[in-house]
Formats: structure tokens, sequence, C-alpha cells
């Protein structure tokens, strides 16, 4: 689908700097008397008003519309080259001061930096940073991005996916945030508040409902408003809320009947309208399907070409067909935008990446997201003084770790870890290894312990490594990327094979997870320990080994539910697409297909993830939440303020090590106002939740904002959100599945 084209034009590089820097250089030159909208003591709306006074139609119709897209055969235009290399360029207007729109994929880094001659920092994955439950951490992660985008000369990113984890196979379940509303909505909103922050232009996506891959261009997702509103949306708008940013991308896909990008109820209904969003929304690469009904829909921009917001949207102006107020609130919307970010007063100027900050920003919020998920008989962490040798088997631990790929893809330093030097070329959807290897980093952390590697390909051979060494550390990966989904949450490659015949030759058997998404894990029983590192990024081999030897004490926790199998999800496989339209998952971009009835019918509604198990009354094999620590907590005396809706309790470290604690708070409903007939028990709701560091022996009484958000029921018929007057269950404790202190919330 997307196909590199080899090579790179250097003007592009020029003509970005020359038009990037125009504004500040007039700026310098004291020239803005005449130019009101260049006062930043104005708003934003302001600004853009009276930028949107002097613009001709052709000009408000130039920023409404992509010029291509860099290494993508077939998406190329005469501007092309300005893309800076990256994912999209909108023209500005020069004469007023106004920069174009630069942008670059950047979702766990920025991409395309192999391809261009750069270089860019892998941050975890979005699923890892979300397992942090940490809002200063994705702050961090966010602004890194932010600086990175700057130095390479983009001033607007395509990051901040938020779709919700409702279909653990969707192949770009690393690119978001988990399963949550609240927490995803919480971790990608303080990610983009703080990437915007860096002055350049935020945005969040796919909005929405893109929760699979397969058939994602003409796919629909039927699901009820109330359903969507309660989950999928519910991320989006706290995301929104928290980040404000300038921009929201559209999906592929298609909603309870309309594309994503010309549906009038999510965009004009839902986000204009009801949130009061005042960015604009732009379509994902190839999204747009028509003109009229796409403007009238709230579509502001197309991306990456012109096909319908170029020629044809001016055509359909004159014909009287698109009325100029909608031109004039898509323009004034990316004006909007340019001013909000503050791309305008401050565009970014080129310079190097600061590589080592990466590392350890990257460091950081991988020691957070990792998390330990069993540890029998204390098997971690590693205490040198007992363990003299180390069996390290498969996962290519020798070299590197894995990396999400697709447009997220971060090029690695020096090419692919797995492939012969100079043979590291990054294609789409090839399997990339970082440079960052675990068994490296913990021989360097262990210096006085054998520590030996087996690559796991023959069975015999590992397990006889095993055997003779004091603990066995298997490294188990599952690679994803956009444009498929998993065909299901097996580990590939025959690991699990491997992980059973290394666990029987040694009882102190460890595995590291290096995943996308939720696996299962047959072998489970016969394991000491299990860890789940993610995809770690540019220091993920470093935080590992600290975690590893106990350097660093765990605290992150599951932000996706483990099912025990396939059959515990709300759909056991993901329905095919008719034959015809079966590709890699996808799909042709732009193919249409209106004749296609193909659909996912999202009836679990907003019974995702730990919220279907609860109403299932399943047992996952590790629920929401869920995540160990070196030490232990107790909570107790939970006391709810009804009226200021906090949960204050008391947590204590029991163990005898400092460590974190993520505290979570969960809801349940009034009876009979949960959505589904089939469930009348309901499900408990994440309603807030605290990190709490705490010295052995301490304890901290802490006080956790319930958010009325999750309190509340969205009624179809009315189209509005109701807080309904009852009681409402309050839950406290360390995991969706384990809540020991409970109180209640009036609502009068
Ligand atoms: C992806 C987007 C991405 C865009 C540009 C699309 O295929 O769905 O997430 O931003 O390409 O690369």
């Amino acid at each position: 689908m997307q196909n590199r084209k080899p090579g790179f034009k250097l003007l592009s590089l020029f003509a970005a700097i020359a038009i990037l820097s125009g504004a500040s250089a007039l700026n310098a030159q004291g020239k803005d008397a005449d130019r009101p909208w260049m006062n930043p003591q104005l708003s934003p709306e302001e600004r853009a008003d009276l930028v949107l006074k002097q613009l001709t139609l052709d000009e408000k119709i130039a920023l409404l519309h992509g010029n291509g897209m860099a290494h993508h055969a077939g998406w190329e235009a005469s501007l092309t080259a300005l893309t800076n290399g990256g994912a999209g360029y909108v023209e500005g207007i020069p004469r007023l001061g106004i920069p174009g729109l630069v942008m670059s994929d950047a979702a766990y880094g920025v991409r395309d930096s192999g391809a261009n001659g750069r270089y860019s920092t892998a941050l975890p994955s979005s699923l890892g940073a979300a397992s942090s439950w940490d809002a200063e951490s994705a702050c961090e992660y966010g602004a890194l991005i932010g600086s990175e985008l700057r130095a390479q000369g983009f001033n607007m990113t395509l990051g901040g996916g938020v779709d919700l984890a409702r279909e653990p196979r969707n192949g770009r379940t690393f690119e978001y945030a988990g399963e949550d509303p609240l927490l995803a909505g919480t971790i990608v909103g303080n990610l983009m508040k703080c990437e915007q922050a860096q002055h350049v232009v935020g945005d969040i996506k796919h909005y929405a409902m893109n929760d699979q891959e397969t058939g994602r261009n003409f796919v629909n997702a039927i699901i009820s408003k109330r359903g969507m509103q309660e989950s999928d949306l519910l991320a989006f708008h706290i995301a929104i809320s928290i980040a404000n940013p300038g921009a929201v991308m559209c999906s592929y896909n298609r909603i309870n009947g309309d594309y994503a990008c010309e549906n009038a109820a999510t965009h004009h209904d839902v986000l204009k309208n009801e949130w009061g969003f005042k960015g604009f929304v732009l379509s994902d690469r190839g999204g747009t399907h028509s003109t009229e009904k796409a403007s009238a829909a709230g579509l502001d921009q197309e991306q990456p070409m012109a096909n319908y917001f170029g020629p044809k949207l001016r055509e359909a102006v004159d014909a009287g067909r698109v009325p100029l107020s909608e031109i004039d609130d898509h323009a004034r919307r990316v004006l909007y935008a340019e001013f909000l970010s503050g791309v305008i007063d401050d565009p970014p100027q080129k310079s190097v990446v600061d590589v080592e900050k990466g590392f350890e920003v990257a460091q950081r919020v991988e020691e957070k997201s990792i998390v330990l998920i069993k540890n029998r008989g204390a098997v971690l962490p590693i205490v040198p003084a007992r363990i003299h040798s180390i069996a390290i088997i498969g996962g290519h631990a020798d070299v590197g770790m894995i990396s999400g790929g697709g447009s997220a893809q971060v090029d690695p330093p020096g090419g692919n870890a797995i492939l012969p030097p100079g043979k590291g070329a990054t294609q789409w959807q090839e399997h990339i290894w970082f440079p960052t290897s675990p068994l490296k980093a913990l021989r360097a952390k262990l210096p006085h312990t054998k520590v030996d590697f087996d690559p796991g390909s023959n069975l015999d051979s590992a397990a006889k490594l095993a055997r003779s060494s004091d603990l066995a550390i298997v490294f188990a990966y599952q690679w994803e990327s956009e444009g498929m989904d998993l065909p299901n949450l097996s580990l590939p490659d025959n690991q699990d094979a491997l992980i059973e015949q290394v666990a029987a030759a040694n009882p102190r058997t460890v595995v590291v997870l290096e995943t996308g998404s939720a696996v299962t894990m047959p072998w489970l029983d016969k394991v000491a320990g299990v860890v789940e590192a993610w995809y770690a990024g540019s220091s993920g081999h470093k935080a590992l080994a600290n975690v590893l030897v106990g350097e660093v004490n765990p605290s992150g926790k599951l932000a996706i539910t483990f099912p025990q199998s396939e059959q515990d999800l709300p759909h056991a496989v993901i329905p095919p697409p008719p034959p015809h339209l079966r590709g890699q998952g996808t799909g042709p971009v732009n193919a249409g297909t209106p004749d296609s009835n193909y659909a996912v019918h999202y009836d679990e509604g907003a019974e995702v993830g730990y919220k279907w198990v609860q109403a299932e009354h399943k047992t996952p094999l590790f629920p929401f939440g869920f995540g160990l620590s070196y030490t232990t907590f107790a909570y107790s005396a939970l006391s709810v303020d009804s009226a200021a809706k906090t949960a204050r309790f008391t947590v204590r470290n029991t163990g005898t090590r400092a460590g974190t604690e993520i505290a979570e708070v969960y809801a349940t409903l009034p009876k009979g106002t949960d959505e589904s007939p089939k469930h009348l028990e309901g499900f408990a709701r994440l309603a807030g939740f605290a990190r709490v560091t705490l010295d052995p022996g301490k304890s901290e009484t802490v006080t956790v904002s319930i958010d009325p958000r999750v309190l509340q029921t969205f009624d179809e018929s009315a189209s509005r959100w109701n807080l309904a007057p009852g009681d409402y269950g309050v839950f406290a404790g360390p995991s969706s599945d384990h809540l020991p202190l409970s109180g209640s919330l009036q609502v009068r």
C-alpha cells in the first residue's frame, strides 16, 4: 500500500526551510504593523478572523487540501517536495506571513527519519505508555516528539491515536492507549497537550470507530449511538478536552453507514457542536470520498491530495452547491489551529535532535510502562548472589527488541538489527528490531554472572542451555502493524512451544513479552515469571534490565485485558470481508466500494474490554488494571464525598522495598441505567486513579476525583447526557478484578 520511492529531493529541505522561516523573518523586521493578526495578544480566534478577511477564495481553498505525500508513489503533486519528506503539505499564504503546514507521522516518534537521512527517538508504544497510568510521563512523551518534529522541520504532527482496544487483534493496538476511555483519553490528551505546547499543530486520530484494520477502507462499523458515546467517543472527548488539539483526523471506515470523513453525525453533531471543537478535521490519507457531502458534514481538509477539496470544491462553490460560509468555516479552523499552536509566532528551526535526551526520556517512560504480570516465588528481581548463570533465549535478544510497523514505524539507527549491516532499509511492514540488545544490557548489569544466549530456533538446544543455567529468560515477541490485524492472540513463530520446552527444562523460567497487544499464554502455569515490556523503544533494553535486576521496581498496570482465549472476546473472530475485497486486510486505499456491505456489528456497545469480561462473568488471564510490584500494598478506609465527587482512602506499602502503586477507583451506575438489557448487573467503569510512591511501611491517604463523565449515560432519544439520580457504587483497589474497598456516591 504505502510504497517508498527511492531517493529524496534535497530541494524539499531548502524549500521548507525557506517557507517556514518566512513568518519569523517578517516579525524580526518589524513589518507587522499592517498585519494586526500577528499580534500575539489577540486570541487565536480573533487572529484567524483577521486573516480570513484578507483571503481570496482560491487562497481559502488552498488551505483545505494537501499536496501529496513523500515516499509514496501515486500521491505526488507539484508541491510534494515541500512536505519535507513527511506525510503532507498544505500551502501557506506567504503574502500574509502564514506558513504552510508541514506534517509528519509521529505515533511513538517521528516517522521516516531513516528515509530522510535524519534521526528520531523511538518512545515505547502508546499502549506501553498507557500502562504507566501517568499523565506526567505522557507529557514527557509528547514533548519529546514535539521537539524532534520541530528539529526536523515539521510544524504539524499526525500522532495522537486514541481508538479504543475494542478489538485486541487490531494491528494498530500498539498505537493506541488501551481499552478504557478515561485512561486512554487522559494519556493521549496529556501526550498531545505537551506535544502541541512545543509549537506544532496537535492531532488526535482516527476519528472514529477505526477499531480494526480488516477492510478498513470500507468496513461499516455499526454501533448504537449510546454505545459509541460511552466508549470510543468518550475517549476522544476526554483526549480532546485535555489536549485542545489544532486538528482531528477522521478515519477510513464507515460509521453506521456513512464514511467517517463525511459523517455529519460524528463531525457536525458531536465533535463540533456537542464538544465545541474549534480546530480542523483532516481526512486520513485517501479517506475523502466526496465534495459537497464531506464539506457539509464537517470535513475541513482533504489529505493528501486535492481530488475533492481542490478544483471540485471551487466548482461547487461557483455553482452554489457549497455555500461560502462553509468554506470560511473550514479555512478559519485551519488558521485558528496555526495560531493556537504557535506555529506562526514560533516557526520551527531545523536543528540536530538531542539524541541523549531522547534516550533518557524513552528509558524513563519505559521503566514506568513495564508490567510485572507473574512473579512466582519472587523469581525476580535477579539476585546475583543466588543466580550465577542465566540463559537468555529467543526473540533476537542478542541484537535488539522489536518495534511496531506501518505509518507509526520509527526508523532504527543503523537499520534493522536482525539484518546484516547495510541491509537495513525499512520497508512498509518489515519486522524491525531496534539495536537495543537486552542480552548486552543484562550482561552490563551483571558483570559477575554467566549470561549465555541461545536463539531459540532449535528447541532442544534452547532447553539444554536452560537446564544448565540457574535462571532462563525467554524473549517472546508479537509483531503488529497498520494495514493488518492479528489472526489471533497467540505468540507467532512457534514461540509457545519454545517457552513450554524451556520451562520444562528449568522451572525458574521468566518470559519477557515484547507485544503490541494482549497475548494468550498456554504455558503460564509452567513458568515462574512474566514481564510485559511492550514495544520498548530506543532505551527499552536498559529499562528492562533495570527492572529485571531490581534497580527499578516495576509499577505499570495493564491498559488492556489479557483474555484466556479469543472465545472470551465479544467477537471470537473478526468477520472476514467478502472474498473480492480481501487483500492484506485493509483493501485498496480509496477503493470506495459503495457496493460492499461488509460490516462489523459492535453489539457489545460500551462493554469494551474489562466491562465485557465483567458483564459476561468471564475470568480473564490477566485483568485490566493488573500489575505486580517487588513490594506489596494494602488499601483501607474508603470514604466518598458525594458533593465533591471524590473517593478518599489509604494506601500502605506493606513490603520491604520502596515502590509506586497505581490505585484505581471504579464506579457502578444505579440499577437499570446500564446500556445492555442482557447484562442487568452492569459493569464497573474506571472513574479515577492515582500513582502513589511509598517507602516500605509508609502509607498515604489519597483523594481521587471521580470523573463525572464516566457516571453519565447518553440518552439517544433526546441526544443528551444524563446523570441519573440514585446510588452509584464506588470501589477502590489495585486492579479491575480486585477492589477491596467499597462505598457509594449519591446523586440527587
Ligand atoms: C494512516 C494514518 C497516517 C497516514 C499518513 C494512513 O495510512 O492511517 O494514521 O497518519 O496514513 O501516513
